[in-house]
């Protein structure tokens, strides 16, 4: 059993202590990977006294999403997963920057065809921040490609695609390097293995497209949203070339977990000085501004947990 990271747990139901929160060897979800989940931050704000929990919505929808096209029976609705969301930020009173994993499974004893029952859990734990944010990381090219969509549907948080990543990881840290990008089967660059990818060159933000075998990312396209209008920038998502990063200023990976986390060196290759870059740092600004509640516009983006939001960034706002 793994240690508490957490007082407590949603499980199927109920909330339980961390320690009571299992399912068995003999599930679908254990034998065969056959689990969906979503990845969620809430933020603390210490001006506000509140949580803001991000794009909350576009989760549960992508959550729906990734149980349709694995083909679950019992579909865990949008309302549901952000009710027992909350419920469980609560009951664990967290006051800190968090990460929060909604999971459903088959669970049951079922073999591989089967469809349910659909097991439903959340966890949220404290999550600082990291140095790959703050100092940027250095990524290898790897020699995994990432799994085509052909193959299994990418675009959705299935537990099983992983282990792609996992093994580009592991080769990543085994060379020396922080993280990996994975190409795709057509040999264009696609995403790392827990976040998307961009790049600066030429003043313009350019990231691969969505049917480039990489997960249908909240933070991509929050990040090229605000690219867009707060940097004034050009944005455009097309193929790139393993080769063409090497020529990039700047660059950066996101997702709920990485955040927006510069990219400083690519294969051994400074980009720019090898350090994190003007556009990098200025994507951050914002992307914290917003995610924080530092800012009053984007509201509608972040749910607060606790209630006590009057007093935050809109009341600022109202009073110049
Ligand atoms: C493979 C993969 N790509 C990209 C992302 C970024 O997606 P999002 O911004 O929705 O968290 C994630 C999850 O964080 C991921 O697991």
């Amino acid at each position: 059993m793994t240690e508490a990271l957490s007082p407590y747990v949603f499980m199927n139901g109920e909330i339980v202590p961390w320690a009571e929160a299992k399912i068995h060897i003999f599930t679908p979800a254990a034998k065969y990977g056959a689990a969906v989940f979503e990845g969620i931050r809430g933020y603390w704000s210490e001006e506000d006294d509140e949580m803001y929990l991000f794009r909350m919505a576009e989760h549960a929808e992508r959550f729906v999403y990734s149980q349709v096209a694995m083909r679950f029976q019992e579909i865990v609705p949008p309302d549901e997963m952000i009710a027992r969301t909350l419920e469980l930020v609560r009951a664990n009173d967290l006051r800190t920057t968090v990460h929060i994993r909604t999971t459903a499974w088959v669970d049951g004893n079922g073999e591989l065809g089967a469809r349910g029952p659909t097991g439903f859990a959340v966890t949220a734990v404290p999550r600082a921040l990291p140095k790959r944010v703050t100092e940027g990381c250095r990524a290898q090219v790897s020699s995994w490609q990432r799994i085509a969509d052909e193959m299994s549907p990418m675009r959705i948080k299935c537990n099983a695609n992983y282990q792609n990543g996992r093994l580009a990881t592991l080769q990543a840290r085994t060379d020396g390097y922080d993280t990996a990008i994975l190409v795709n089967s057509r040999g264009k660059l696609a995403e790392g293995p827990s976040m998307c990818f961009g790049m600066v060159r030429g003043g313009r933000l350019v990231t691969p497209s969505v049917t480039s075998d990489i997960l249908e990312s909240i933070t991509r396209e929050t990040v090229l949203k605000l690219a867009r209008d707060e940097l004034g920038m050009e944005v455009v998502e097309r193929d790139i070339d393993r080769s063409e990063l090497y020529g990039a200023q700047e660059a950066f990976f996101c997702g709920t977990g990485w955040e927006v986390a510069p990219i400083v060196n690519v294969d051994g290759i400074d980009l720019g000085d090898g350090r994190p870059g003007p556009v990098v740092k200025r994507l951050q600004e914002v992307y914290f501004d917003v995610v924080y509640a530092r800012r009053a516009d984007y509201a509608d983006w972040r749910t607060p947990v606790y209630g006590t939001a009057q007093s935050g960034a809109t009341a600022r706002a109202a009073a110049g």
